[in-house]
């Protein structure tokens, strides 16, 4: 590899978070395309499709990704970026932004987190492995979108390149990679809403075409209808988050069900608002959710573990179970709280141990404690009783762990 020069005179200025390094030993004046043959930090990793350059470095255990933008562009991305962080909305994490000089030219570069345990579309679709996470990518693609408009965010954007997809006890969570064309208000409308649903149906047919032109899609791929399932998934759940329920004054149990259902789908509920309704003792009940991190934040509380949000919900079902019987066996009733650390001593943090034993880092560990818990129930059912932690830990290194290898 060629000696290059920091060059820290062709950094005009820059904007860096706290807790990440000075990034001043980067080549600043070369065209980021061109850092790979002279910028020992750069990273090869899997990655979407893109307009600009994108590339990867990494400090000790650290990765992020830079993107060179036309000036101006990259502080609007890192606000757009910084607003998505603070209504808590999944996206990769703003780290800074750069104006620097290449010869003639003054670019701007952003800096962004390297999102752990993600992959982009592609894999997902070429990897036999993972053929299984197809449907689960759609989905996760609308709920992205119910969350970003329930959150006043006009994508602009959508499409299967600017996605990444983190596994979520079996299940995939969409994470918001590209903000250049986005904008975040209060609220946005109904109009507004058609317009992104519309780009994403446009983008996601133009994203499966190239697929197909790689020869990545199996035969008999049904393209046209993909962008529309989306659609259809989305306003389903927009309907169920958004819709008005008309209750009658005695039906407290109404509004408790209608909060339930909503924090089984991850969702937190912020308020309730009522109205009289135009007919006699009936109130229209709407409800404000905050955000997606009702099981995460939960779990969050009582152990320090921030997974996602289903796999948050698999983890706190075993800590009820661990709290029943805690409370039978020692004949009183045990607070939730020592249930949790209960759980997290004696069974996550060792089994997790067990299983990560010489798989890579990139492997997510609260993925692989999800896939052994559905290992343990498959097993179970199988032999009619519950086979054990043990049992099942010895039995899913032996086959399963396999696939996540390769995987
Ligand atoms: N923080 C990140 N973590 C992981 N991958 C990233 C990150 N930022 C970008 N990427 C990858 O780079 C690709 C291109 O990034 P994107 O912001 O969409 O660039 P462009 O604006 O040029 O389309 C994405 O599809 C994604 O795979
Ligand atoms: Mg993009």
């Amino acid at each position: 590899m060629p000696e290059y020069l920091p060059s820290p005179s062709n950094l005009l200025s820059a904007t860096i978070r706290r807790g990440h390094p000075g990034f001043l030993d980067l080549p600043w004046g070369v065209p980021l395309d061109e850092w790979k043959n002279c910028c020992p930090r750069v990273e090869e990793l899997p990655r979407g499709l893109s307009r600009h350059p994108v590339l990867f470095v990494s400090y000790d255990d650290a990765l992020y990704a830079l993107k060179e933008l036309p000036d101006g562009l990259a502080v609007r991305e890192y606000d757009v970026l910084r607003e998505l962080e603070e209504r808590r909305l999944p996206s990769v994490r703003p780290v800074g932004h750069a104006r620097v000089r290449q010869n003639d030219l003054v670019v701007s570069l952003l800096i962004t987190q390297y999102l752990d345990h993600a992959m982009p579309y592609h894999a997902l679709f070429m990897r036999s492995s993972l053929v299984r996470y197809r449907d689960h990518l759609l989905d996760a693609m609308a709920v992205l979108l119910v969350q970003l408009h329930l959150a006043g965010v006009f994508w602009g954007d959508c499409s299967l390149s600017n996605t990444l997809f983190r596994r979520d006890a079996g299940r995939l969570n969409a994470y918001f990679v590209d903000g250049e064309t986005s904008e975040v208000r209060d609220e946005i409308s109904d109009g507004m809403r058609r317009s992104d649903l519309d780009i994403m149906l446009e983008n996601v047919y133009g994203g499966l075409l190239d697929l197909d032109a790689m020869g990545s899609l199996p035969a008999r791929f049904p393209v046209d209808d993909i962008g529309p399932y989306i659609r259809s998934k989305y306003e389903a759940l927009w309907h169920q988050v958004t819709r008005e329920e008309v209750v009658r004054a005695d039906e407290q149990f109404r509004i408790e069900e209608r909060v339930r259902a909503l924090n089984d789908l991850g969702f937190s509920v912020d308020q309730i608002d009522l109205f009289a309704a135009e007919t006699g003792d009936r109130l229209r009940l709407r409800a404000q959710v905050a955000d997606r991190h009702f099981h995460r934040d939960t779990l969050h509380s009582l152990t320090g573990l921030d997974p996602e949000e289903m796999q948050a919900r698999q983890m706190l079902n075993e800590i009820n179970e661990r709290r029943a019987i805690l409370s039978a066996h020692e004949n009183r009733s045990i607070p939730l709280s020592s249930a949790a650390h209960n759980w997290l001593r004696e069974t996550y943090l060792p089994t997790v141990q067990k299983l990560l034993d010489g798989l890579p880092k990139s492997v997510d560990p609260a993925e692989i404690y999800c896939q052994l818990l559905e290992h343990k129930w498959y097993l179970s059912e199988r032999a009619g009783h519950d086979v054990g932690l043990a049992a099942a830990i010895a039995d899913f290194v032996r086959g399963d762990l396999r696939h996540v290898r390769e995987a």
